[in-house]
């Protein structure tokens, strides 16, 4: 397997140890009432605290150049006060702005004493987060700054921190595999090509993928999927990953990702304004992608499928229509009266073809709903489950990854408005709580296990100057299928 991009390496130097540190630049976090002890730095980090020129809000620090008494070429101070998440982000990608703006290859980054689990964390998804480059579709690539090579973290309960660590840059892979595919425009990422990339992925021992094209697809029945793929020229594929990493008797999880690789709306076509946003309506695939991604640097005890159905949402000549009705692959049949409620019509026949892997439990991942992200914004993703242990699980493992999830409700009396005169369900629910009722529609498929559905049509995307997907939910999940290496 590749080296991870950044090299980052854990240990447990001292303050005076620290101090003697060669690198482009040193960046001491420090909280704001740090004594003055042995070395240079404390006693350079009191002084800037007290004359002011090192504040204590968030996010600002204090560079000097060739101080004396310290081996880096740069010190930088950041306070971090408490150690928050919020804290060390914020100090830690000031930093790195910082570094970046000149070239720095080589960092050295070093806590007062302790670091937590949440603060390397918070450091190595900065770390990442900010020297992601997007190039793939630039003539002439701005070429990627040197920046941030080699990286020393240096905490005073290093030994302990190391499966932190690792996990963390897993994570940091799996985000930024996620990031690349949903930034990559629809022309690129079309559904044969992120096949091509499930492929690559499962090259190493352990890893098996097979690919199903338009008439494997037929033949499985897969009628709800091939309604939304049959507007478009681009074949669809249903891509199925694997991960074997315990006994085969042992129940595997399977995350379903929906993988509109575009999604126009179809017949019932959106507005044109940010239209081109839709081409991250991949980004649950995108986000199991980058969840094998890190499973394969992880290699846990455990079994893990990955579901994609893939395919773009147009309005071609064969597209589907408001009013038809088509028929499932566990044979419910569908009226579509809307064709841009198109996830929920490829995630059902996914969800059903999850049966034949009697799941200890099924998670499906989507960009499902405009009324998802009016609920919840960019700040948690929907939670809908119908097991309290599996919500209970994902709803701590968002925490831990600080990629944080929120339970919305089931009530079979947000299903009344699914109600249709032509077929068993519609696709489209009344006026209110849209992002439930699609949730209801999923539900009736996800009958034969527990089953949770994460709806990530607020978190996955970047509007504004930082427009691109952010390559979340890829934490919570990861950090929800170790824990499940715990149990039995
Ligand atoms: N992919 C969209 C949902 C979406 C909206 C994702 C905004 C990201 C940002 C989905 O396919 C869709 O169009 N949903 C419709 C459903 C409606 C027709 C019931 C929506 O949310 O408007
Ligand atoms: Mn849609
Ligand atoms: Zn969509």
């Amino acid at each position: 397997m590749k080296k991870p991009r950044v090299d980052i390496a854990l240990g447990s130097a001292d303050a005076a140890q620290l101090s003697r540190q060669g690198a482009d630049a040193l960046v001491f976090l420090v909280s704001k009432d740090i004594q003055p002890g042995a070395g240079a730095l404390s006693k350079l980090a009191r002084a800037a605290l007290d004359a002011g020129d090192l504040e204590t809000q968030p996010g600002s620090v204090l560079m000097m150049y060739r101080p004396p008494g310290i081996g880096a070429t740069r010190l930088i101070l950041a306070c971090i006060d408490d150690q928050s998440v919020a804290h060390v982000r914020a100090g830690i990608q000031a930093a790195i702005g910082l570094a970046r703006s000149r070239s720095l290859g080589r960092l050295a980054i070093g806590f007062a004493s302790d670091a937590s689990a949440h603060a390397l964390r918070t450091v190595v998804s900065a770390i990442f987060e900010r020297t992601y480059v997007y190039a793939a579709t630039k003539s002439a690539p701005e070429t990627p700054p040197k920046v941030l090579e080699k990286v020393w973290i240096a905490a005073r309960n290093a030994e302990a921190l190391k499966p932190v660590l690792d996990r963390a840059i897993a994570i940091a892979e799996g985000v930024e595999l996620a990031r690349h595919w949903g930034d990559l425009p629809a022309n690129h990422a079309t559904p044969a090509r992120l096949a091509e990339a499930a492929m690559a992925l499962a090259k190493v021992p352990r890893f098996k993928c097979e690919v199903l094209g338009p008439q494997d697809i037929g033949k499985e029945g897969m009628r709800a999927f091939m309604a939304v793929a049959q507007g478009s020229a681009e074949p669809a594929r249903f891509i199925v990953l694997r991960y074997e990493g315990a006994r085969k008797s042992r129940p595997p999880v399977v995350l379903i990702g929906k993988g509109i690789t575009f999604d126009s709306g179809g017949i019932s076509i959106k507005p044109s304004e940010g239209m081109d946003e839709m081409k991250y309506d991949m980004a649950g695939g995108a986000s199991v992608l980058g969840a094998f991604q890190s499973l394969a640097r992880l290699k846990p005890p455990i079994n893990v499928i990955g579901l994609i159905p893939a395919c773009e949402n147009l309005p071609g000549t064969s597209a589907m229509k408001p009013g038809d009705v088509v028929s499932s692959l566990n044979g419910q049949t569908i009226e579509i009266l809307n064709t841009d409620a198109e996830g929920r019509l490829v995630l059902c026949d996914a969800l059903t073809y999850a049966e034949r892997f009697r799941p200890a439990a099924v998670i499906d991942v989507a960009t499902l709903t405009g009324a998802c992200v009016v609920a919840l914004g960019s700040v948690r993703s929907g939670l809908f489950a119908t097991d309290e242990s599996l919500a209970s699980a994902l709803l701590a493992a968002g925490e831990a990854a600080q990629d944080p999830c929120w339970r919305m409700p089931l009530d079979d009396a947000y299903a009344e408005s699914l109600k249709s005169n032509f077929a068993d369900v519609a696709n489209l629910g009344g006026r209110g709580a849209g992002s439930v009722t699609a949730a209801k529609f999923l539900q009736r498929f996800a009958q034969k296990f527990p089953w949770a559905h994460l709806d990530i049509a607020g978190v996955a995307w970047n509007g504004g100057a930082a427009k691109g997907a952010t390559g979340r939910p890829v934490g919570l999940l990861v950090e929800y299928l170790l824990a499940t290496a715990q149990e039995p």
